[in-house]
């Protein structure tokens, strides 16, 4: 008897999920859900960043925050596409995020990238990682830690994780201008920003290049 009204439950309530949902289709949903996916495995590769550039035998504490304000705000884009989600009668559905997975997507475009980069890996998920016989490839032997902590190479990263976001995200656009509602929240609420931190990480990357490393890292680090 109690199977039955929990049953009945289910069907009211999928049904009132249908009130809502319309012209929202299972490919929508699908694809706003990995997008999702995206923007959390961004905010975990900050935070990664953020704690990296906290250790005693780094002190950046300017960069720390900066990553650390990052990584919330792309938490915030995951949420506002949860939001998003429901508010149109869909289902949200959580992956798995792992740091390692961001790490190859941005070593991925930095060893393909028509830019010009420092390095050719993101050594960031090695250096989180306690094992120190971990090491892979030159760009990120443990031995070089030392050597390696200029914010350069993680504005570098940073670029290219952003440029990958906004790549998905016009994909997303182009692949579902149909829905005009989701054009519109993507356009005003995304994609705007996108271009607007790309700019801002690439004009990052160039101070950085003429200031180099030591003082003029130092100072950068101070204004962040
Ligand atoms: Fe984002």
């Amino acid at each position: 008897m109690k199977y039955l009204v929990v049953l009945a439950f289910v069907a009211l309530a999928s049904a009132d999920v249908k009130n809502v949902r319309q012209k929202f289709n299972g490919a929508t949903i699908t694809a706003l859900n990995e997008q999702i996916t995206r923007e959390l495995q961004a905010s975990y590769f900050y935070q990664a960043y953020s704690q990296y550039f906290a250790r005693s035998d780094v002190a950046l504490p300017g960069f720390a925050k900066f990553f650390s304000e990052a990584s919330k705000e792309e938490r915030s884009h995951a949420e506002k596409l949860m939001e998003y989600i429901n508010k149109r009668g869909g289902d949200v559905q959580l992956k798995e995020v792992k740091l390692q997975d961001v790490c190859d997507t941005v070593s991925k475009g930095l060893d393909s990238t028509t830019l010009s980069f420092t390095k050719t890996t993101s050594c960031i998920c090695n250096f989180m990682t306690g094992d120190v016989t971990v090491l892979s490839g030159f760009d990120c032997d443990k031995s070089k830690r030392d050597d390696w902590h200029n914010g350069l190479l993680a504005m570098e990263d940073t670029l290219v994780l952003e440029r990958y976001v906004n790549e998905e995200l016009l994909k997303l656009h182009k692949g579902h201008d149909d829905d005009a509602h989701l054009s519109h929240v993507l356009e005003h609420d995304f994609l705007d920003e996108q271009v607007n931190a790309i700019k801002d990480i690439a004009d990052k990357i160039r101070q950085l290049k003429r200031a180099g490393s030591g003082l003029g890292e130092y100072l950068f680090d101070q204004k962040l």
